[in-house]
């Protein structure tokens, strides 16, 4: 596959054109180039959308979505299904694109996509096991049996998926399959590097016979019609997962809609005395590293007690010596990162913790938006590394007195995402657990969402409502109830 050749299916009706062989040449009218950071230059481009098309678009779907909410769940499983065994075949190829895309390395691209696969299949299974209830008058004082409400579940419309570029497979599915699943029509609104694996997903959906007016992708730049689709008047939810500013814009914008948010974080993996130490290296080095530290649930700080700091900071930064840097098809843990712009902010933040007393355990190493792992020790809360969010390869460790410090500086964070706490004691683990102000702790485990189908969920500026197979579909279906007068007919 050369560098401007994307594979995409035959199946064709969307955004891109493509040649005899079903491989993308050029989109039609105005289109906006796709960046591949492993490469530095432009991968492809995709078609961008004009709000008249959108308006189009939309309206389509606005009327698939009315027989699709009356297709039977047994039907929707199937095609869901279908969806998930035809994305399999196409790991191969669609790991590629995220490669080029994005520069996820080549295991976690494949990985990626089988953890999709997994997730349309479960979702297909729980949508079938969902049921209501029935609810008797005579448990209210006043009112008799004969009154009976019958309590189910149903969609919303229009569900608007706007994944971000880390995860823009999976995070497109952990919406898509759960809303189609729900009754509703979705429009996928694909991060710019991320907009082709995007466009493949949907057009394999196409292949798998979802009908084409009950899932579109509509792709362009977030700043030209993220607002126009979001408040577009068929739009009746929107999923969103990216940055916290983004995501308060969102629920700035919109009136009286239902919003599922899943925003930044600032994960905090806290580390007793107590702790095994070398589970606790192992799990922060692979949770703050994995994808280059471009994950919302990275370990993006260690709180350690002063007195194992200074050891767990070496076997830390000797962990982080051996981990490979360069390319994504060399399948290297730290590659570049999305963009130079990223880059520079991660080197920004990194420069002025050494500039203000901070001691980095690793080489501090930069080659355009390559930047070689660094462990910080000896940052303080007056840094600006302890509270932001880097989305790149750089770990702070921050030395506490006990864990009363622990457990305040962690909630003193914006975010809440998710914590780790390192201790052999679970009894104090779970009574510091119910001390953090987020929305998983981890103990004894680094911070990240799967499975996938347990809930995730975000507190503060970390997001709004809550994920996990189960919940996004509860997420995107509403409460009906239908009340029968018995012995009034
Ligand atoms: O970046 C946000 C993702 O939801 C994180 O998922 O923990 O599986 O990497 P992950």
């Amino acid at each position: 596959m050369s560098d401007t050749t994307i594979f995409i299916p035959k199946d064709s009706r969307d955004s891109v054109q493509l040649n005899e062989d079903g491989w993308i040449t050029h989109p039609r009218g105005e289109t906006i180039e796709v960046y591949g950071p492993a490469k530095g230059h432009a991968i492809g481009c995709v078609h961008a959308y004009e709000p008249s098309e959108i308006d189009q678009r939309i309206e389509q779907l606005a009327q698939g979505y009315q027989t699709w909410r009356f297709t039977r769940l047994t039907d929707r499983a199937r095609l869901l299904h279908r969806w998930a065994d035809i994305l399999e075949k196409h790991i191969t190829p669609l790991a590629q694109l995220l490669m080029l895309e994005i520069a996820k390395n080549r295991q976690d691209a494949s990985d990626e996509i089988q953890r999709s696969v997994d997730f349309i299949h479960y979702t297909a299974e729980e949508g079938l096991r969902l049921s209501g209830e029935a609810l008797y008058g005579d448990a209210f004082p006043g009112h008799a049996r004969n009154k009976v409400s019958l309590v189910g579940r149903v969609p919303l419309g229009v569900v608007l998926a706007i994944p971000p570029f880390n995860y823009p497979i999976n995070l497109a599915i952990t919406k898509i399959a759960p809303a189609l699943m729900g009754g509703n029509a979705v429009i996928l609104k694909p991060p710019t590097q991320g907009a082709l694996s995007g466009l493949n997903i949907v057009h394999l959906a196409y292949e798998a016979g979802i009908p084409f007016n009950v899932l579109a992708a509509i792709t362009g730049s977030s700043r030209n019609i993220g607002d126009y689709l979001v408040s577009h008047p068929y739009v009746k939810m929107v999923n969103f997962t990216g940055s916290t500013p983004t995501g308060q814009h969102i629920a700035q914008i919109t009136t009286m809609m239902p919003l599922l948010l899943e925003l930044g974080g600032k994960d905090a993996a806290l580390v007793l005395s107590d702790a095994d130490m070398t589970l606790a290296r192992d799990q922060i080095v692979s949770g703050a590293f994995s994808y280059s530290g471009q994950r919302c649930t990275a370990v993006k700080r260690v709180l350690a007690v002063d007195e194992l700091a200074s050891s767990l900071g070496l076997a830390i930064a000797e962990k982080v010596r051996t981990l490979t840097v360069g390319l994504p098809e060399d399948n290297c843990m730290i590659t570049p990162l999305i963009s130079q712009q990223s880059a520079d902010f991660v080197w920004e933040l990194i420069q002025e913790a050494l500039e203000q007393g901070a001691v980095a355990l690793t080489p501090v190493h930069r080659k355009d938006n390559l930047i070689f792992p660094v462990v910080l020790d000896y940052v303080t809360p007056s840094m600006r590394i302890a509270w932001e969010e880097p989305f790149g390869p750089v770990l702070p460790i921050i030395r506490i007195q006990d864990e009363a410090e622990g457990i305040s500086l962690a909630n003193a964070s914006e975010y809440g995402l998710q914590a780790a706490i390192f201790t052999q004691d679970i009894s104090k683990a779970f009574d510091l657990a119910e001390h953090l102000d987020v929305g998983t702790v981890q103990i004894n485990g680094k911070t990240s969402r799967g499975p996938d189908h347990f809930p995730f969920v975000g507190t503060k500026s970390s997001g709004l409502g809550a994920q996990g197979v189960r919940y996004s579909i509860l997420a995107m279906t509403r409460l009906k109830s239908t009340v029968v007068n018995l012995g009034h007919v």
